[in-house]
């Protein structure tokens, strides 16, 4: 999947590029292992990654090696020796901003991806009470309490994107992912904001999450959530909330990874028809059209939202 999803941020990256030429950012927001960067460095032409300044930002440190094996800058002939042994040109500037991303990243004019960043950033529970919204706290076993009534501007948040909870519902407050989505944002100077992550609409959140979707992750097994540093904790992104917030700051799209992989698709094998309309898929090697089948499945991965907030008209790409 992933590279899948670096070969469509290259693509991107292209058109960006083409639609204004010269030095290009590509930032990646919460890279955790920096592999998304990487990857699209490794899939980039070597004139426009020689006009690339590379971002990495987590909160964790670059991996061991990290910078010298993807990003280092050439050495003094132009040339860098890359992953797996390709020789080639290194982006103009590599750098891994260890921090918040809502500080860290820098003025960008080109590309900020931001894959699984924002349901990875905290955020408070509310249920709802007979006495109105009421927030929960919880202990390092993971025991919840009904704690005291939320604040005025989460409870315009809730008021807003869960209206029509009903007595008991959970829901994750969505306030601070749009913050830091506006906070992105508000680095692009020019270019695209992508933001790819598991979400819920409104509708979803009623009718599906009653309980909201706060889970825990140990070792890639889905675990009962307990806030004492042993796993990694995650709540889907209310993207209508997210799709809002970034309105007021530029051209907001909103679809799915399967979407993506479709137009990815449809330009990388000329089909303007798509892989299921046209003869997209049928071209392609049975392995590679079973990957893409996976990657499309709007039941799992393909179901990831896919948003994009564009500084400028790139036509819809
Ligand atoms: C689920 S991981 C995703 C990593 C990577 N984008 C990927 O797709 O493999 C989320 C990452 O976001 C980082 N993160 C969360 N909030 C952040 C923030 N405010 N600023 C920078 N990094 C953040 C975490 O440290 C973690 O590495």
């Amino acid at each position: 999947m992933a590279e899948l999803l670096a070969a469509e941020l290259t693509r991107v990256a292209r058109l960006l590029d083409a639609q204004s030429p010269g030095d290009i950012d590509l930032v990646d927001a919460g890279a955790g292992g920096g592999d998304l960067l990487a990857g699209v460095l490794a899939m980039s032409e070597p004139t426009l990654v020689s006009r690339t300044q590379a971002t990495a930002i987590d909160f964790r440190a670059a991996p061991e090696g990290y910078l010298a094996r993807h990003l280092d800058r050439p050495v003094a002939d132009g040339t860098a020796r890359w992953a797996g042994g390709r020789t080639e040109h290194g982006p103009l500037i590599a750098r891994w901003r260890r921090g918040d991303a809502r500080v860290e990243c820098p003025p960008t004019r080109g590309l900020i991806v931001a894959h699984e960043l924002l349901d990875d950033v905290p955020c408070d529970v509310a249920v709802l009470r007979h006495e109105g919204w009421r927030y929960l706290a919880v202990d390092l076993a993971g025991d919840e309490v009904v704690d005291g009534p939320v604040e005025p501007s989460d409870a315009r948040w809730l008021q807003r994107w869960a209206g029509d909870a009903r007595l008991a519902d959970r829901v994750e407050i969505g306030r601070p992912r749009d913050e830091i989505a506006v906070a992105l944002a508000s680095h692009l100077t020019c270019g695209r904001l992508i933001i790819i992550d598991y979400a819920t609409s409104a509708d979803q959140r009623r009718r599906l999450h009653p309980d909201g979707t706060l889970t825990g992750y140990r070792n890639g097994h889905q675990c009962r959530p307990r806030p004492d540093g042993t796993m990694n904790l995650t709540a889907h992104v209310a993207i209508d909330s997210v799709v809002e917030a970034l309105s007021s700051v530029g051209h907001v799209r909103l679809g799915t990874v399967a979407d993506a992989a479709d137009r990815h698709l449809a330009e990388s094998h000329g089909s303007s028809a798509g892989p299921d309309g046209g003869h997209g898929l049928s071209v392609l090697p049975f392995a590679e059209r079973m990957r893409w089948a996976r990657v499309r499945d709007l039941g799992s991965w393909g179901g990831f939202a896919w948003l994009s907030l564009d500084r400028w008209d790139t036509g819809g790409t």
